[in-house]
């Protein structure tokens, strides 16, 4: 154990993001439950969790898998997809949970409200997860990269101080809907172009290039209307920076035919924008050829 005290954490959803950070703060010592579907969780118990990491290389810990949250923690991670969500929080009473810190690492804005309805005396901290991680297997966990950086609100410094020590850059910043839709603001065009054209981010670039500046335009402009200080022209210097051959993991789920995060990120902006009576055309029409498509 470092200099950090030891945390009882829980972590819904122990795939890429979930299992990549339950393998790092049980490695730290802390006591990790992995909260997971029954045959999830029998083999995260017997068999722990193993992380390849080209950043922290190959690690193997022993973890405590169950279906349901049982007993009490210090902190529960929210790690599953937003489609996953509300069949996995039934594994979490709110009685057992009590007053834990509630830390959602989903994308999109709209768990918060979700989240604080269902626990109303949990401390839900609002955070975001920079990195490129995945679940090839059940208790397998891959992570492509040197990035992996969580960005949380106040409220959840044993955690940010847990996190940092194992090795992962954490920065706690006070406004919450800025740390939410500064992820948006670039995540929602580039998923939301990609997935409509089934290609990587370069062939957007090429092909669609001013339907993406504008809808980075139009997010922004949702983001500073629910409160966020967006920038559009940072966010189209960096989609523009970014490898050609760049994937987003809502292009990759359709491809897969597995579920997407459309509603979560493209319908959750769409929302916000009628909220708050912002004319957002061009995003409006392709989240709807989205969801004629998917569903
Ligand atoms: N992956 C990334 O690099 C990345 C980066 C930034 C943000 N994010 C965001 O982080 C969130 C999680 O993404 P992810 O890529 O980590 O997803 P993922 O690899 O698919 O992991 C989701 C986990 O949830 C579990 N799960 C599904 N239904 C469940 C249920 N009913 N009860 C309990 N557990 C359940 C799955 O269990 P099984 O293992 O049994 O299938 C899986 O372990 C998403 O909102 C994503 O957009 C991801």
């Amino acid at each position: 154990m470092g200099a950090v005290d030891a945390l009882r954490v829980a972590v819904l959803g122990p795939g890429g993001v979930g299992g990549m950070l339950a393998t790092l703060l049980a490695r730290q010592g802390h006591a990790v439950t992995c909260l997971a579907r029954p045959g999830t969780a029998q083999h995260l118990d017997r068999h722990g969790l193993r992380l390849t990491s080209d950043r922290f290389g190959e690690l193997a810990v022993p973890v405590h898998g169950s279906d349901r949250l049982t007993s009490p923690v210090d902190v529960l991670l929210v790690t599953t997809k937003a489609t996953q969500l509300a069949e996995a929080l039934d594994r979490v009473p709110a009685d057992v949970l009590g007053g834990a810190v509630l830390v959602p690492l989903l994308n999109g804005v709209e768990h918060m409200a979700a989240l604080r309805e269902r626990y109303p005396a949990a401390r839900v901290v609002a955070g975001t997860i920079r990195v490129f991680a995945s679940r090839p297997a059940p208790g397998e966990v891959r992570h492509d990269g040197q990035l992996v950086a969580v960005q949380l609100a106040p409220g959840a410094e044993p955690l940010a101080d847990a996190l940092q020590e194992a090795g992962v850059d954490v920065a706690v910043r006070p406004d919450e809907a800025g740390l939410l839709w500064d992820k948006l603001c670039f995540l929602a065009p580039m998923a939301l172009l990609t997935t409509r054209a089934m290609t990587p981010l370069g062939a957007v670039r090429d092909r669609y290039g001013d339907e993406l500046v504008a809808v980075i335009a139009e997010v922004a402009e949702v983001a500073r209307a629910d409160g966020a200080a967006a920038d559009p022209a940072a966010t189209r210097e960096f989609a523009w920076s970014l490898p050609e051959g760049m994937r987003s993991s809502m292009e990759r789920d359709a491809a897969e035919g597995n579920p997407t995060e459309l509603e979560a990120i493209g319908g959750a902006v769409l929302r916000a924008a009628d909220r708050h009576g912002v004319d957002v055309p061009v995003t409006r029409r392709v989240v709807e050829e989205l969801r004629a498509r998917l569903g």
